[in-house]
Parts: structure tokens; sequence; C-alpha cells
């Protein structure tokens, strides 16, 4: 077990608006994050996993008066029936949820904006130009697209292709300009600070063209936090659920904890870089605090060639997918099959291709087909392995180059490439099968050769179970449970990435039972119908 030192994993997902109910593509930053999570205390490191919801701006308040609710009802109700609940949907390990509408989060923002007015890094001003309210953000003219329609007085933004505002509002501004070099030169002593490298050069350039100082209040409407120096405004929505990673993790209450915390590693969707890799870290230079370890960014899920998106319509619920598929498959689905940092199209039929091919087909029936061997030829009990040949040889280094690359892995966030390694191995478990074709062996008389490809295919499900417990961690459990494995090995949870690909640790003698499929036949409905 790795010594445990002060510090401690620290892993947050984005916060996100309570404008509707959840889409597939927010769940997608939380799993990638929960993975990662699981996966760290896997490795026997201290892990704090932060997700939470972003509630105030003038999106949320635009979506509540829709519904005729007041901001605050209106938040309350999703958080409770839809945020809340959708980290079960899709089985989420969090181990905090911030609301920015919480006293400890409100109190400690109005003073990190108290105290960076007070030194001189805000200033009154006006600001004139655009905004896009689905982003919540000031745009710069250039970045806009011209109306389809012609009309040359409406810009569409080029995330939502929807007009913007024009705002023309008395606001503080804060001295983001004069960070650019800071910036710079962060981001070139430490080029892993914005990933991948996609983000890291868009993030370059941005802040090489010239950053403009930055508006963080509005007075037009006051669904926000006061601003503490002039209660006319309230802060600019980012400025404030930015502010969630520390609030969250005790900063300017408790000091101790928050050292042991921060810095985090920030997962983001590629639309809202800037905003952690260049308004935030500012923030935290102003106020002296340390920067994050991290911010990268992963890509777009993509329903016909665009973004997903709630305001175009073309969310899907999570549990749709997971009422048919499982919550393991859908982990499993999102985070092997797109490339952690690019986009990715989502299609029933892939998802079931996959579900199929590699869940039912592969894992499933490997699993399945040891135990029930084992059951069979050896009463369920499981059998020493005699002399290993060269198959058995090939599997061993097999999986100590599995535990290795997966680990490097996700160092690297290509969770991905962590995942399909394991998936490799699957195949070559179920590809040794195959060739021995113990059920050949069984008709005769060779009870050891029997018994070494057992124990083999046994073993090999054990590394299996606690390199797939961070993805599927219900599958995995259920698979270290049909090994009999706690009786020898003790919990799932207590096993050490580190020392899983080490040979021969299942007992002989662990009892095996053949449970439920881990992964069933889908019904011959259409699954999402
Ligand atoms: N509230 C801000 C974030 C503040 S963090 C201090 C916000 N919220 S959001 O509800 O719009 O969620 C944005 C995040 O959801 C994206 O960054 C991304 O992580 C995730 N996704 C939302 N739609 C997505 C896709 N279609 N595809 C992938 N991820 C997406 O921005």
């Amino acid at each position: 077990m790795n010594e445990q030192d002060d510090t401690t994993f620290y892993i947050t997902t984005p916060i996100y608006y309570v404008t509707a109910a959840p889409s597939i593509g927010n769940a997608y930053t939380t799993v990638a994050a929960d993975m990662l999570a699981r996966w760290h205390r896997q490795r026997g490191e201290s892990t704090w996993f932060l997700t939470g919801t972003d509630e105030h701006g003038q999106k949320v308040l635009e979506a509540a008066s829709e519904h005729g609710a007041s901001p605050q009802e209106w938040t309350d109700k999703l958080v409770a029936e839809e945020w809340q609940p959708v980290l079960d949907v899709v089985d989420i390990s969090n181990d905090d949820f911030i609301r920015t509408t919480e006293k400890r989060h409100t109190d400690r923002v109005r003073e990190f904006w108290q105290t960076l007015y007070d030194n001189g890094h805000v200033y009154q001003g006006t600001y004139e130009g655009p905004y896009c309210v689905a982003c919540e953000e000031f745009k710069l003219p250039a970045e806009l697209l011209p109306d389809p329609a012609g009309d040359a007085a409406v810009k569409l933004c080029p995330i939502h292709e929807r007009p913007v505002q024009q705002l023309s509002e008395s606001n503080y501004f804060f001295r983001l300009s004069a960070f650019g070099d800071r910036l710079l030169e962060l981001y070139d002593r430490r080029p892993d600070f914005v990933g991948p490298t996609s983000a890291r050069n868009e993030v370059v350039a941005f802040v090489k063209q010239g950053l403009q100082d930055l508006s963080v209040t509005r007075s037009t409407f006051d669904w926000g936090i006061g601003v503490p120096w002039d209660e006319s405004h309230v802060l600019y929505v980012w400025i404030d659920a930015l502010l969630n990673y520390v609030t969250a993790a005790g900063y300017g209450t408790e000091p101790d904890r928050f050292e042991r915390l921060w810095p985090a590693v920030h997962l983001v969707g590629k639309d809202i870089v800037r905003f952690h890799a260049v308004i935030w870290p500012a923030m935290l230079m102003a106020a002296e605090v340390e920067v994050p370890q991290q911010v990268f960014a992963h890509g777009w899920l993509q329903v016909g060639g665009q973004k997903m998106s709630k305001s175009k319509a073309t969310a899907i619920h999570p549990s749709e997918i997971v009422d048919t598929f499982g919550s393991d498959a859908y982990r499993y689905y999102f985070l092997r099959t797109i490339a952690f940092g690019s986009d990715g199209s989502f299609s029933w039929e892939h998802l079931e291709a996959v579900y199929t091919s590699e869940l039912a087909n592969g894992l499933g029936n490997l699993a399945s087909r040891v135990t029930a061997m084992v059951a069979r030829y050896f009463d369920g009990t499981l059998p020493p392995a005699g002399a290993l040949g060269a198959g058995e040889e090939g599997l061993v280094s097999a999986l100590a180059d599995t535990a290795a690359t997966a680990d490097a892995a996700v160092e690297r966030l290509a969770l991905n490439e962590a995942i399909g390694a394991v998936e490799g191995f699957v195949g070559v478990v179920n590809g040794y099968i195959s060739e021995q074709q113990p059920w050949q062996v069984a008709k005769t008389e060779n009870r050891d050769r029997l018994a070494t490809i057992l124990y083999v295919a046994a073993e090999s499900l054990r590394a299996v179970a606690v390199l797939h417990a961070a993805v599927m961690p219900r599958t995995a459990a259920a698979l270290w449970d049909s090994l009999g494995a706690e009786a020898g090995l003790g919990a799932l949870a207590d096993q050490r990435l580190a020392a899983v690909g080490e040979w021969g640790q299942l007992p002989a003698g662990s009892r095996l039972t053949k449970g439920a499929s881990l992964f069933p036949r889908l019904a011959a409905t259409e699954p999402g119908s």
C-alpha cells in the first residue's frame, strides 16, 4: 500500500447550470471524473472528488421565470429532483456536492472579491459589447457568426448559434489584462497545466493576442451574490462559480484542510477551457493563492455532427440509456469509445454493438465460462495450478503489461486507453480458453492440466475485477463475489493497483459461484424506445 502523505488527489467537475434536467453531456464529465477518483483511491491515494451546481446568473433566472418559479425555488427543486439523483443513476462516488447558493460558498466569494477590490484589482467602468446568455460570456465581436438571414444587426454565438445580446452596463472590472505575462509564463513553465495540446494551444494563442479586462459584476438583474462594496450590483456568475473549487475545500475557513486538498485537477468541456485556464488562474494569482494543478478539456458529445445541447433540444437524459443497459455499461461505453480530449458521437446502434461484443460476449462470457467450469469440474473449489507452460506464461506477462499500461494511461488522462488495455487483456484470456479447450481436456485423465487452465483463467479475472473497478464498479464487485475472492484477499476496495499485476494472488481453495450474468442479453426491443 502506498504511503499516504499529506496531499490529496483532488478532482473536480464543472458545476452545472440548473436550467433543466442533466444530459449525457454533463454526465460524461462527471463519469470521467468518477473513474479518476476511483482509480486514485484504488491506488491507495487520499482522494477528494467534488461536483455540484451553478445556480446564479441570467440563464438560470430566465429558466426559472419561464417556469413561473423564483430562481431559488427552481434550483431547489431541480437540484433535489434531478441533479442529485442523476449521480446515483450513473453511480458517482463524489465526496462533496456544492451549490453556489449555499452560505459556505457565498460568504467566501464576497470576502474574496472584497479583498481583490481593496487591493486595487477591480475598478468601475462601463461594459459595451456582446453577451451570450447561453454561455454566460462576454464575447469578442470578432468571434461571432453572421446572421444566416443577413441581418447585419444580429450576430450569433459560435457555440450556441443563437443571437447574442448587446449589453451596455455600468459594471466593475477585474484587471485581467495585467496577468497576461504571468499566465504565459505559467503555460511555459508547466506544459501540462492545460491539456490536451489542442486546448493548450488555443489558450496560449488567446492570451498572446492580449487580454482585455473582465466585467465582473452585472447591474441589470439581481439573481446573484451581492457585490459587497456596492449592493446595487451582483457578481458575474462565472467569477462566483469558479470559486466553488476553493470554497468547498475550506478556503478562508479551514486552512489545514485547504492546504491538504488544494490544488485540484479540473476536468472541463472544451467550451469552458478559457474560463478555467485564463480567468481562474488570474483570479487566484491576484489573491495570491496557488493556481490549479491541471485543467484538462475533453471534447463534446455530438449528435448529427453538432454539440448535443439542451438549447438545441438534442439532449438525452442518462436514465434513457441506463434503464436499458445499466450504469456500468453506460460508463464503459462513453469512457472506452471516445478518446478523452476528442469529440465523440453517440448512437444507439454503436452502444448496442459495443455492449454485445465487448461486454456480453467478452467479459460476461469469460466470467460465466470460467465460473461454470470450476463448478462443473471441481465442485466450485478453485484448484491449484500445476506447472505453467508457454500459454500461461504469455498470460502472466500480458497481465503485467496491461496493469502498467493502464496505470500510465490514467496518469496521462487517456482514460479510453486504460480501459482499452484491460479490454485487450480480457480478449487475450478469452483467446487462451478457446485455444486450450478445457472442456476437451476434461474428457482426458489430465486433471492437473485442467486445473492449471482454470486457475490461470480465474486468477486473470481476479486482476480484471481490480482493473475494471474504477470504470464498472458494480460489475467488478459482482465478479469479485463470484470468484469468492474476498475470503482470501479481502475487500475489492483494498486491492492496490500497484500490485494488481503480481501473479498468483487468488488462493487455491477459493469458492467460485456462477452468479447472475454480468451483462444480460438485451431484450429484442428498440433501445431508447
Ligand atoms: N456552469 C458552467 C460551469 C461552471 S464551472 C466553474 C457550465 N455549466 S453547464 O451546465 O453548461 O455544463 C458545462 C459542462 O457540461 C461542460 O463543460 C462539459 O463538461 C459538460 N457538457 C455539457 N454538454 C456537453 C456535451 N454535449 N458534450 C460533452 N460535455 C458536455 O458551463
